[in-house]
């Protein structure tokens, strides 16, 4: 049997839910949570997140990326770093948790430790950006600490039509400065990164926490139907080439069609129509394609039959069809020592440790590229995730405070842990 949850984890445990929910009043939206990223709330949230690391010591500096970022030095000067992170980003219609409380995690664990000092420094990450709700293109954050924000990504607009690099320059940032932000990968011991689970599985096994062992991979589409857009009172039914009455039946097919392939989700998570009037036929229609598996194989073969569904569908009805690749990225393993620390310390600290695999994706799969990454779950009610219901147990909290002490601890005593930096790929 575990020990009994502390009473300081639980007093904490209450703090970070609290600390979470006031994060989420920093919205685009009025009555509901959306921020995007480097949008006018963002600067909101940093400095909320500056107030509670006050206290400690630790100032956080915004890369040019738009990350915070706050080091808790280590015992020793010079010593490498643990990153303990995720986002401060969210969807449209967010919960309150899907990100910001791994960020929130991290603060709470430097307070458990009170102002004990470890072999390692511990720098704590809010990244800027990982949903990819604003540019299409997710893990913007993530990619500039692995020097993957480039010239064309820098170039990438918004629905605005306001740019990737503009949008930095907005926000106050330097663009110039980004190589700064990049980590210096010899010291870097790895990035840790608590999440919600965004699904059922601890719920049902009845479990507060789980060790990823690997994040699925994901293909994101932009898809663009055209016809002609016309009068609607007066072209005959069968005179239209309608772009909206197309892209539906090919939705209506993708849902079908990944049906029949085990593991495979496939969703239209976005579509608009142009010109968007009752009375006049849709011209042309801009949807998104999302496409998940945990076999990059399996998901670039669905990706193609699915493609070629959409010019099936257009060649039918006479309409242009257009697609562009917003994301590929594959599945990515988990570190295998880090890993098998966490499921040591959710034994010894919460409860049975479970290993599960990831259908979302986390800013983990960007640094796994090159430096050891791994992540913990939380149980989330319901299942329920990207939506305002969102929520995390207190007591689950807890043991994640908990568990997550005792790996510090343990990593902190760990020789095969502390004496990596140097297999990090450079
Ligand atoms: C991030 O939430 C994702 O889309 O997996
Ligand atoms: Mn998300
Ligand atoms: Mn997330």
């Amino acid at each position: 049997m575990p020990p009994p949850v502390s009473q300081s984890a639980t007093a904490r445990a209450a703090e970070v839910i609290a600390r979470c929910q006031a994060l989420a009043r920093y919205s685009e939206d009025a009555g509901s949570l959306r921020r995007t990223f480097l949008s006018p709330p963002m600067r909101d949230c940093h400095q909320a997140i500056a107030g509670w690391l006050k206290p400690l010591g630790v100032v956080p500096t915004i890369d040019a990326a738009g990350n915070l970022r706050a080091v808790h030095p280590a015992a020793t000067a010079n010593a490498p770093a643990l990153l303990l992170g995720s986002h401060l980003d969210t969807v449209p219609d967010a919960g309150a948790y899907d990100g910001m409380l791994g960020v929130v995690l991290a603060i709470a664990l430097l307070e458990q430790l009170e102002g004990q000092r470890l072999p390692f420094a511990i720098e704590i990450i809010g990244f800027s950006e990982e949903e990819g709700v604003r540019f299409g293109i997710p893990f913007i954050g993530s990619r500039a600490l692995v020097g993957r924000l480039d010239e064309e990504l820098l170039g990438k607009r918004d629905p605005k039509g306001v740019s990737l690099r503009e949008a930095i320059q907005n926000f106050g940032l330097d663009p110039s400065q980004l190589p700064a932000a990049r980590l210096q990968y010899e010291k870097v011991l790895g990035y840790l990164e608590f999440h919600i689970e965004q699904g059922p599985v601890l719920e049902t096994l009845g479990l507060p926490l789980a060790a990823v062992d690997a994040i699925v991979g994901q293909t994101r589409l932009a898809i663009t139907f055209t016809g002609q857009a016309n009068h609607a009172g007066t072209t005959p039914m069968n005179a239209r080439r309608d772009a909206l009455a197309g892209a539906a039946q090919w939705m209506v097919a993708v849902e079908s069609e990944a049906r029949r392939a085990s593991g495979l989700v496939a969703t239209v998570g976005s579509i608009r129509a142009y010109p968007g009037a009752s009375n006049v036929i849709p011209g042309e229609v801009r949807l998104t394609l999302d496409v998940r598996h945990s076999s990059d194989e399996v998901r670039t073969e669905w990706v193609r039959r699915l493609t070629a569904s959409a010019l099936e569908v257009a060649a039918r009805r006479g309409l242009g069809l257009d697609t562009a690749t917003l994301l590929e990225q594959s599945a990515v393993v988990m570190d295998a020592v880090l890993t098998s620390e966490i499921l040591s310390a959710v034994r010894a600290s919460a409860s049975t440790a479970h290993q599960m695999p990831s259908g979302a994706g986390h800013d983990a799969m960007i640094l796994a590229e090159r430096v050891p990454a791994a992540m913990i779950f939380l149980r989330s009610p319901g299942g329920t995730s990207h939506h305002p219901a969102e929520s995390v147990l207190a007591e689950d909290v807890a043991c994640a405070i908990e568990s997550g002490l005792c790996l510090l601890r343990r990593l902190a005593a760990s020789p095969r842990f502390l004496e990596r930096t140097t297999r990090n790929r450079a």
